[in-house]
């Protein structure tokens, strides 16, 4: 089997037209002042099946898409069978279009009633989020053979219960570990549930990792803050799945170890989603471990989200991420851009270092650019473009981007160099 080169998509971030958390978050004014809510996004919903079609023409043997746990079960315990058809019916379109299925279960959104019962708090919720992932699995096992449990759990867990800029917008350090805990539980469940329907699928975390420098580099403490960002933000995760050992500790904010034994069977790979770097600056103020920065010193320009474009530091996380001892998928790397050659150099260089970091024995079995089309970003609304192919917000009309043809280039460089047998379906 070949290295799986695909695109990643979200169902919020494209479908919108939900009820979940999300929505509720954004009648609330609780988006980034001036960010537009999500209302249907690009129209993915009634359009999907003219999207996924887009898929072979960009190079693409795999795609990444999320199943809404909100369609799915919208009230505790009642799963909607339609919706349960409907993912299926997508599925079954993959199968026939050769594109190998990689289903998200966890990005982001909650039902409503979730919440209503406690959310991650809750060790219920270990049970709720294994029994959602088994009935999808029924309804979409043997064809679906990977599956992500979450999407960037510790991005979660700092924005919605350390941060407070998502839902549930919490901030609270001793909130944050009880919500990791069963976050982290209801992994290994679902994973559990997954391989109890199918033993041969695979089940993996896409973890955002970032890469991390000091302010200003001579500076002892901002060097210090550089290695425990690291160690909370990009290794915990990685530790977790190699050890079962939970290490979360916030400066000035807490530290918490625990031990979930089932973490290292639970996992087939590593994914890993990369997009940029930062760097820590110590301010000494009370209660502020310190502050971080997007800066630009090779000067290639911001994106539009405000990030560094830095596709040295991909190598790093490569390397980070194999530490935990499974074989790595880039499940997200992507740019938002308007200028389309700044998204080509970005893609160029991304993938100059995947080769890279592949020659010299990172074992990456495949890559997910971020993303097919322009969708809804998280805190900044529509105005941020992720896509290989471009949305009219107001005609819904998508329009091919030239990266898009870049990406089937080197989407058959990296296929036919793996025509080595480093397959993704191999018994790990
Ligand atoms: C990642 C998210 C994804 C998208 C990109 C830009 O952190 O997983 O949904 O918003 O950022």
């Amino acid at each position: 089997m070949t290295f799986l080169w695909g695109v990643a998509t979200s169902a919020y971030q494209i479908e919108g037209a939900l009820e979940n958390d999300w929505t509720e978050w954004e009648r609330a004014g609780r988006l980034k002042a001036g960010a537009e809510g999500c209302g249907e996004a690009a129209g993915h919903r009634r359009r999907w099946e003219a999207d996924l079609a887009l898929l072979p023409s960009i190079g693409a043997n795999a795609y990444r898409f999320s199943v809404e746990w909100s369609r799915i079960e919208p009230r505790c315990g009642e799963f909607d069978e339609a919706a349960l058809a409907l993912e299926a019916r997508r599925v079954a379109f993959l199968g026939r279009l050769g594109i190998e299925p990689v289903v998200t279960l966890f990005h982001y959104t909650h039902p409503l009633w979730f919440w209503r019962e406690g959310g991650w708090e809750n060790p219920r919720s270990v049970a709720w989020f294994a029994r959602f992932a088994g009935r999808v699995a029924d309804a979409l096992s043997p064809r679906v053979r990977l599956w992500v449990t979450l999407n960037e759990p510790i991005v979660f867990i700092l924005g919605g219960y350390l941060g407070g800029v998502i839902p549930p917008g919490h901030r609270s350090f001793a909130r944050s570990a009880a919500a990791l805990e069963n976050l982290l539980r209801a992994h290994a469940e679902a994973a559990a549930a997954i391989r109890a329907t199918d033993s041969s699928a695979r089940a993996l975390i896409a973890h955002n990792m970032l890469d991390f420098a000091p302010d200003r580099p001579g500076h002892p403490i901002d060097r210090r803050l550089v290695s425990e960002g690291e160690a909370l933000y990009n290794l915990s995760l990685v530790e977790a799945l190699a050890t079962g050992k939970v290490r979360w500790a916030f400066p000035a904010e807490g530290r918490r170890v625990f031990r979930l034994p089932e973490l290292p069977a639970s996992a087939g790979y590593f994914g890993v989603n990369y997009y940029s770097r930062v760097h820590l600056r110590f301010r000494g103020l009370p209660g502020l471990a310190g502050e971080f920065f997007y800066r630009d010193p090779h000067r290639r320009g911001l994106t539009q989200t405000g990030w560094e474009i830095h596709p040295e530091g991909f190598e790093r996380v490569l390397r980070g991420a194999a530490q935990s001892g499974l074989p790595v998928l880039v499940t997200e790397n992507g740019i938002a851009t308007v200028d389309d050659r700044v998204r080509r150099d970005f893609l160029r260089e991304h993938a100059l270092v995947l080769a890279h970091a592949q020659r010299t024995g990172v074992a990456v079995h495949g890559y997910f650019h971020w993303s097919l089309l322009d969708n809804f970003e998280w805190l900044e609304g529509l105005r941020p473009r992720f896509g290989l192919y471009e949305v009219d917000y107001s005609t819904l009309r998508r329009k091919r981007r030239p990266s898009a043809d870049l990406f089937a280039r080197l989407g058959q460089q990296f296929t036919r160099a793996a025509g080595d047998g480093s397959s993704f379906a191999s018994p790990a």
